[in-house]
């Protein structure tokens, strides 16, 4: 299935949940001083969880333009050298404002995933939160038994805080989540070693693909946890790493999100992707960055000194290092790459 239709389905399945389909914000983030950039879905409903504005409506999805490169979610530095992080990524997102729960928010995710998407259901694994005696939050139960239903015992995994209870920055909405994870590996390596020991390990081939939040709480400054007026859903689907999956890849970049961009850097560069590990990395750095630099201008960050500004600089500077240094560049290139950029996601974005 092609990028653009896999997208478009996520949008239609939750339009015809009754969800308000809603466009990307910006990825750069103006009004909010405890962000820079966007780096979840759920940030431009940031107020609407608070009970600060009234929600427009109980139930929204989206796919997000996000950038996760400075703050609590920093993946710069893995960019490139593996074959699942980015700089800027779309997010698939489905939202509900003190409406549905967790069982809808479980069920849908399931439906989605195996009946629309076709994905093999002895592949999945479901995390859920242990619990947290500092924070007075329980295991989460009631989550555990709704996975049940449509996973083996041995299929549900329980995570402790680092990996199961999503905060939007220090302070702010949180709440206990449980993460789909996908085991992409060979039938000979799923027989040597269960995908269950390969969660959460940090294998490029059994990763999570979706984080189904259950937003409960708001983290003060103190670190103490208020409860919400509502509990809210808010979950984040990784659109590149589900592309990997239903075009049967092994790498996000070998999908048609990245591989046309990666064509046309390796031709001019004269190089080929594929044929050497260090060329290979630069041509993934260049191509992901060429993303979240395009994205950050066309919403309003321009690269500079300060700030903001200063972290965009720092994705061109590394973009640029890297193309000169492997891909024997010596003058301007990432310029040359926009228009193919532009034909692919102008549609969309
Ligand atoms: N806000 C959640 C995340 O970013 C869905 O993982």
């Amino acid at each position: 299935m092609e990028s653009n239709k896999i997208r478009q389905a996520f949008l239609d399945f939750f339009a015809g949940k009754d969800h308000v389909i809603v466009p990307s914000a910006p990825m750069v983030v103006k009004n909010d001083p405890t962000l820079m950039f966007t780096n979840a879905g759920m940030n431009q409903f940031k107020d609407i969880f608070l009970g600060n504005i009234p929600r427009p409506y109980p139930r929204a999805a989206d796919t997000q333009k996000c950038l996760r490169v400075s703050g609590k979610h920093n993946d710069l530095e893995e960019v490139g050298h593996d074959t699942y992080h980015h700089t800027m990524f779309e997010m698939l997102g489905n939202w509900s404002f003190g409406d549905y729960f967790k069982k809808e928010a479980i069920g849908w995710a399931w439906e989605l995933l195996t009946g629309v998407y076709g994905l093999d259901k002895s592949r999945m694994y479901a995390t859920v939160f242990e619990g947290s005696p500092e924070d007075g939050v329980p295991f989460d139960q009631e989550a555990y038994d709704i996975w049940l239903q449509y996973l083996p015992a041995d299929h549900i995994i329980r995570g402790n805080k680092h990996d199961n209870f999503w905060e939007m920055g220090d302070v702010g909405p949180c709440g206990p989540c449980s993460e789909i994870h996908y085991d992409l590996r060979d039938e000979s390596e799923i027989a040597a070693v269960p995908g269950r020991e390969m969660v959460n390990q940090g294998s490029p081939l059994v990763i999570e693909i979706w984080n189904l939040v259950f937003m409960q709480f708001n983290r003060k400054a103190n670190g103490s946890l208020e409860p919400l007026a509502a509990n809210c859903i808010d979950t984040g689907m990784g659109f590149e790493r589900l592309c990997m999956i239903l075009q049967g890849k092994k790498s996000n970049y070998d999908t048609d999100v990245f591989q046309p961009t990666i064509q046309r850097i390796a031709a001019m560069s004269g190089k080929t992707y594929g044929a050497d590990e260090k060329c290979d990395v630069a041509m993934r750095v260049v191509a992901d960055h060429l993303r979240a630099i395009s994205f950050s201008i066309a919403d309003g960050q321009l690269p500079s000194n300060v700030k903001a500004g200063y972290v965009i600089r720092r994705i061109l500077r590394r973009a640029v290092r890297y193309g000169y240094t492997y891909l024997s560049f010596n003058e301007p290139f990432i310029c040359r790459l926009m228009a193919g950029l532009v034909d692919q996601m102008g549609g969309q974005f």
